[in-house]
């Protein structure tokens, strides 16, 4: 094969201060915890601290990929999330500036509920084709809410992954060939007005597992491969439990062997802690599967993504020799065991709390452990800090 084969270099994750655990969220709404943990494959999800938010956690998931690469080559910032704090202005230049990124670089965000994602890292394989010497960032940051008491309350999470897009990647090159598809589905989404996303549960995990069915008909169309020539699947988690239902249903639609699920249970440990992260959760599942699996060096696997709404991308890639000397298994693990388990009480007046909007300066108080956090607010400005700039003064 001739030319650049670009794919992701570096994969990094990154959480919340806070934890609820699902036994906690079962007692107070007096639902059996077996529906969660068996019925969902839910354990807890992450809360954000009040100083936390889509930036903050996109560049603590940042930094050491930075750290580990410098940012001389890096000439595009893609930030996908479904959690845009602003109208107008890109999140991903918050980052820029906190993380002192080049000047000579182009910053957008990209939305389409859980799906941006995978946009993104095809728009960077483009640019890299394209420009083999460049590298692109890539940001997949959010906050699932939904409303308390919701049938899908117990499906929040938030977290954020940061890659590393370039030529030559030491994790996974992404093959050229995927399969899409999209439709115009009502299954959940977000008015401009509301903090909490608007759901039709049923809908939804319908519309996923068609939209999954005709995306990968569509990477039939274009490949030459079977479902069982998959090493394993990392699809999108809203809860892990739905890996397994859209699975089984390829699987029945394929009467391929039913065998099959075991290669999406590596993938789901991570997400099963987080719960959703909308744009993050195929790629904290596909950090999740290479840092629990060691088998994978030259086999394909494949990244199931779905964004209601709705757009579904079933794509492909082989796993790098020598990819588990890249990995950073001990800091995902870290940044999902560090979290501090907070009382229902505490989880509401979080999930109640919403910033000021009256253009006048408001201090937020430290909450966060994480090297960035939301500062305040003052003149209708997120303000970030860096640790880094405070412990120097
Ligand atoms: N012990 C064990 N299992 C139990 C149980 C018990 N005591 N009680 C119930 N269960 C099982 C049920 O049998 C069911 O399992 P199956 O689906 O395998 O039959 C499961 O627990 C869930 O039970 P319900 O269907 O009764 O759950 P619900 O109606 O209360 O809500 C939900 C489930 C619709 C997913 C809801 O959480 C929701 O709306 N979530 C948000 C929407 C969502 O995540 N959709 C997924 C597809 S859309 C997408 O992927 C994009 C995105 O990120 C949002």
């Amino acid at each position: 094969m001739t030319g650049p084969h670009p794919g992701i270099h570096d994969l990094s994750l990154a959480t919340t201060h806070y934890r609820l655990d699902h036994d906690t969220l079962a007692r107070h709404l007096g639902v059996d915890p077996a529906k969660f943990h068996d019925g969902l494959g839910q354990d807890s999800m992450s809360v954000p601290a009040i100083d936390e938010d889509i930036v903050t956690m996109a560049a603590t998931a940042a930094a050491p990929i930075l750290a580990r690469h410098g940012t001389d080559r890096i000439r595009t910032i893609l930030f996908a999330t479904e959690t845009g704090a602003d109208q107008s202005k890109a999140a991903g230049l918050y980052l820029h500036g906190l993380l002192d990124l080049p000047t000579t670089c182009r910053v957008v965000e990209l939305k389409q509920a859980c799906y941006s994602a995978t946009a993104a890292l095809q728009f960077a394989t483009a640019l890299i084709s394209r420009e083999p010497r460049q590298q692109v960032l890539v940001l997949a940051s959010d906050i699932a809410a939904y409303e308390l008491g919701s049938a899908a309350e117990p499906t929040q999470g938030a977290a954020a992954v940061a890659m590393l897009i370039s030529a030559d990647p030491a994790i996974l090159r992404l093959e050229p060939h995927s399969g899409l598809y999209s439709g115009d589905v009502s299954d959940f989404w977000r008015p401009n007005y509301r903090t909490e996303a608007v759901v039709d549960g049923a809908t939804s995990i319908s519309a996923y597992q068609d939209a999954v069915q005709a995306a990968w008909s569509d990477y039939q169309r274009h490949n030459n491969r079977e479902l069982s020539e998959f090493a394993a699947f990392c699809y999108h988690q809203p809860f892990t439990k739905m890996a397994h239902k859209a699975h089984r249903h390829l699987l029945d639609s394929t009467d391929a062997d039913a065998g099959l699920e075991a290669a999406i249970n590596a993938s789901t440990p991570c997400n099963r802690a987080i719960g959703n992260s909308y744009t993050a959760s195929s790629y904290i599942a596909l950090a999740c599967l290479l840092d629990h699996r060691d088998d994978l060096a030259g086999q394909p696997v494949a990244i199931v993504s779905y964004g209601s709404g709705s757009v579904a991308e079933f794509l492909s890639g082989i796993v790098q020799p020598g990819y588990r000397r890249h990995l950073r298994t001990t800091a995902n693990v870290q940044a999902i065991t560090r979290r501090t388990p907070i009382t229902y009480e505490r989880y509401r007046t979080l999930h109640q709390a919403r910033f000021p909007t009256d253009g006048a300066d408001h201090d937020l108080p430290q909450e966060s452990a994480a090297p960035y956090r939301l500062a305040g607010i003052s003149g209708h400005k997120r303000i970030y800090q860096s640790r880094k700039a405070d412990d120097t003064g």
